[in-house]
């Protein structure tokens, strides 16, 4: 694995969907120059390019399901694999299981490069729902322009990825964050965490 061994600053944007995590990764690459994994995003470049994965992970997507944890984690392998020498990476809606963030703790592991913060983004279900609801007026994202796969994607955070927040908390690593403030009141309150 080509990243670098030591002193990497990796951490987790963590939150339900909407609490503005790919809001806050552009701002903090900008400050900080890590590379932004986005596995939302990732996915959608595969869809766009009509690949077999993307056509796979499609059918989940567009139900606001969760895709399978095998098929998300060889792509964050694949994705790290491929930048050399980064001073740290922002994992953007991942991991979202347990089972997806015990498969970053080993990967992370060969590297000697634990997660050292997640943060996470604390913001409440009328809110969430108010964003996207504007954010689907001009984003194009197909899980964005039905009611019911907005409130699917909210029920299976709740479900599949909360308990994931437990598991980092065992770890001492969980930063809490107020994500109802503005853009740049919540990314001040990032960067006082991060230093
Ligand atoms: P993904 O793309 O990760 O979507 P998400 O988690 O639902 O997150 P969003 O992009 O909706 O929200 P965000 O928190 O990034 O908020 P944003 O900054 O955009 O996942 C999509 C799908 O892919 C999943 O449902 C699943 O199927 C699949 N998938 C992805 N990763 C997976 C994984 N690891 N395992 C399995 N499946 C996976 O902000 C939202 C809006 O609010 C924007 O319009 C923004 O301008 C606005 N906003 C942001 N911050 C603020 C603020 N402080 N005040 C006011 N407005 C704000």
């Amino acid at each position: 694995m080509p990243l670098r061994k030591q002193a990497m600053k990796n951490i987790i944007l963590f939150g339900p969907p909407g609490s503005g995590k790919g809001t806050q990764a552009e701002k903090l690459v900008d400050k900080y120059g890590l590379l932004h994994i986005s596995t939302g995003d990732l996915l959608r470049s595969e869809i766009e390019s009509q690949t077999e994965l993307g056509m796979k992970a499609k059918q989940y997507m567009d139900k606001g399901e969760l895709v399978p944890d095998e098929v998300v984690v060889g792509m964050i392998r694949e994705s790290m694999n491929r930048h050399s020498d980064v001073k740290g990476v922002i994992f953007d809606g991942f991991p979202r299981t347990v089972a997806q963030a015990e498969a970053l703790d080993n990967l992370l592991d060969e590297l000697n490069a634990p997660i050292r913060d997640v943060i996470f983004l604390e913001v409440g279900d009328a809110e969430l729902a108010e964003r996207l609801r504007k954010r689907a007026e001009i984003s194009g994202r197909v899980d964005d322009q039905k009611p019911e796969v907005i409130q699917n994607r909210i029920q299976v955070y709740k479900e599949k990825t909360e308990p994931v927040a437990h598991f980092y908390e065992e770890q001492s690593k969980v930063r809490r964050v107020n994500g109802e403030q503005d853009i740049d009141g919540v990314f001040a309150s990032i960067t006082e965490i991060l230093g």
